[in-house]
């Protein structure tokens, strides 16, 4: 069975309360060996190291989602500090920018992003990159982190549930960043096409997003990392490769970029 790691996940999210021993039952079952627990705000990220001190497969990721970046005070980012001593912590995100929904102002966004990165660089920690509608930004954004002074170790981060251009993929690999790839990819119309036919495999992590963004054939229902097998399964069809080269390489880029211990 392949190894698979599932790079982007929101399991402390109450929709799994009821039954999340069993969800990361299915995950093992379907070869997921570690998984990454995302958090959106203060709380989300406790949960997230909560769930990595439960589960040895858990990891977490401390951040604030560009939803909630206007309620990110000055001494949140104390607070995340703090929480990023906890071994399991891999990770700062989601951060980014969301012009499409603007649940906080666009330049809060703008501003909590830019303390996010500041912060994961000083905690020599990559970066998990949230964007929508707002490609221009971003790139200038981390073009300016990624070229600055306070450059950290490649790689850099990740492009989550990336849905740029094939030119924008070559800009952020060139910058250090890996490009990750969800359940959309298994749509019929999929923009990521493109992207899972052509970035080197090298450059590819894999993740369900969950509890959101669920792939054929189950679609329609909540998400689960189990799930994260169609994603490889799908870039392995599209790439004309087994997805067991799939597996192998996109776990292989979770474990350089987040120092798994796998
Ligand atoms: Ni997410």
């Amino acid at each position: 069975m392949p190894v698979l790691v599932d790079s982007h996940t929101h399991i402390d999210m109450r929709l799994y309360n009821r039954d999340r021993d069993q969800v990361l039952e299915r995950a093992r079952g379907a070869g997921v060996a570690a998984l990454v627990d995302v958090g959106c705000d203060l709380n989300s990220s406790r949960a997230a190291i909560r769930l990595a001190a439960q589960y040895s497969e858990v990891f977490a990721a401390l951040g604030f989602h560009p939803h909630s970046a206007a309620k990110m005070m000055d001494s949140d980012l104390e607070r995340l500090s703090e929480l990023a001593q906890n071994p399991k912590v891999v990770a700062i995100g989601e951060i980014g920018l969301d012009f499409y929904r603007n649940l906080s102002p666009r330049e809060v966004q703008v501003e909590a992003f830019k303390k996010q990165l500041a912060l994961a660089c000083r905690l020599k920690l990559p970066v998990i990159v949230h964007c929508r509608d707002a490609q221009e930004e971003v790139l200038r954004i981390l073009t300016e982190w990624a070229y600055g002074a306070g450059r950290a170790k490649e790689p850099l981060g990740v492009l989550h549930c990336f849905s740029g251009d094939r030119e924008l993929s070559q800009r952020y690999i060139e910058m250090g960043f890996l490009l990750s790839i969800a359940g959309p990819i298994t749509y019929p119309s999929s923009h990521a096409l493109e992207i899972a036919y052509h970035v080197p495999l090298d450059k590819l992590l894999i993740e369900t997003d969950c509890p959101f963004l669920t792939p054929q054939p189950h679609r329609g229902k909540r998400n689960e990392p189990a799930n994260v097998s169609f994603v490889a399964e799908k870039i392995g069809e599209i790439r004309g490769v087994p997805s067991d080269v799939v597996a192998e390489h996109t776990t292989a880029n979770a474990v350089k970029l987040f120092g798994l211990p796998l």
